[in-house]
């Protein structure tokens, strides 16, 4: 008991001198692979997804349903497939990409894991470089396309796109265990 407790504190030790020298701020969510689950237990609008790993989704909501636009606040979440997110850091994390991280997802009924995440260089699985198609969007819209906001269109349907929110298969696990 006692040598468990203290392999378990040398670990955590570790794991904070490894922490970066200029620690994240306070409104910064420590992502990782679980943080990502079910796509449709998130908050709909207009057919995508939202959330905010930092506990306001209400700010997150009022940009999203903002007829003007606007800047997403830190911690927001948005999706429109189970593979590809976008998550808001704080502010100044990353100016190129207006402090959006970028991730590309393995989704399995296990849960999710990372194909790819970061900033300008995330590549989607159909070879697509993330930035390169959402930084069209006009500025006004934070990066998120949508339809009408200036980004080239994706090519599948509204009942394609339902299908693959509806095919998550990180939602049945979740199901099946409740
Ligand atoms: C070929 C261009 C292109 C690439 C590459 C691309 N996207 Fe998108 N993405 C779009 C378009 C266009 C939409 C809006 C589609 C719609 O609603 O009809 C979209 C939608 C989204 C949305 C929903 C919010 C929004 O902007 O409408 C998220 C989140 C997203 N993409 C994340 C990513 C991530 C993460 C990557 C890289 C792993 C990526 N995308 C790669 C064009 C692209």
């Amino acid at each position: 008991m006692t040598e468990l407790s203290f392999s378990r504190i040398a670990a955590l030790s570790a794991v904070l001198l490894l922490a970066p020298a200029s620690a994240p701020a306070a409104d910064e969510a420590e992502i990782t692979a679980e943080t990502f689950g079910c796509l449709t237990d998130m908050t709909p609008v207009r057919g995508f997804f939202v959330d905010n790993l930092l506990g306001d989704l209400e700010a997150t909501l009022g940009i999203a349903n903002s007829a003007d636009g606007g800047v997403y606040p830190p911690g927001s979440v948005v999706q429109l497939v189970p593979t590809e997110v976008m998550v808001k850091r704080g502010a100044g994390w990353s100016p190129e990409t207006n402090d959006w991280e970028f991730f590309e997802l393995n989704v399995s009924a296990d849960g999710s894991s990372f194909r790819g995440r970061g900033t300008t260089d995330v590549i989607n699985r159909f070879g697509g470089n993330c930035l390169d198609c959402h930084i069209l969007a006009e500025p006004q819209w934070d990066m998120i396309c949508e339809t009408g906001h200036g980004c080239a269109p994706i090519p599948i349907t509204r009942e394609q796109i339902t299908a693959i929110q509806n095919a998550d298969p990180r939602c049945v696990a979740g199901r099946a265990e409740d």
